[in-house]
């Protein structure tokens, strides 16, 4: 069962905190996916496992981004108590560049590999773009939990929950769990 199922949408934050340690476990797996390519070749294993993290990436990564960009990260700046608003703005625009990175070497280097490696045509994955991905992804995440989760967590209104929430199931095109 996916995790939205398990959680909810009307327990948005635990959603984006879980999806963050579901990247890191993504994050590992390219690491020991581009290990065994080396040691094994290109067989049925990397195969799924290519496509398992395409999967992912494609899918709930983008639809993670989605959330912070279009909600999640203005309503933070927005709740931020007055006299810190302006550097948790500076933050959230150095994470909105941070994606646009991250997206950049996930569909330039990262996905076109692994398309090939999924389809049986390539054993090539480049380990010094998966490491980039992956600690640029750690600090990433780091500075969301660290900053930007708490202020949430303290200071969204049920109704902006709510807004978040439903936002997120609808651009997963899931039900809201109206009633639950
Ligand atoms: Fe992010
Ligand atoms: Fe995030």
């Amino acid at each position: 069962m996916c995790a939205q199922a398990l959680l909810g949408f009307d327990r948005p934050l635990e959603l984006i905190r879980h999806t963050h340690q579901r990247l890191e476990h993504r994050c590992a797996l390219m690491q020991r996916l581009s290990a065994h390519l080396s040691a094994s070749g290109c067989d049925a294993d990397a195969q799924a496992t290519a496509g398992h993290i395409v999967r992912f990436f494609e899918e709930e990564m983008a639809h993670h981004h989605e959330d912070e960009e279009l909600e999640f990260y203005d309503a933070v700046v927005e709740a931020a108590p007055a006299k810190s608003r302006a550097a948790v703005a500076k933050l959230v625009a150095e994470l909105r560049g941070e994606h646009e990175r991250l997206q950049a070497v996930w569909r330039d280097v990262l996905r076109p590999q692994l398309a090939a490696i999924m389809e049986g045509r390539s054993k090539e994955l480049n380990r010094e773009a998966v490491d980039r991905c992956h600690m640029l992804y750690v600090s990433h995440i780091e500075r969301e939990e660290e900053t930007l989760l708490p202020i949430a967590e303290k200071r969204f209104s049920p109704e902006q929950l709510e807004r978040l929430g439903r936002g997120m199931a609808e651009r997963r095109k899931e039900p809201y769990p109206d009633g639950a």
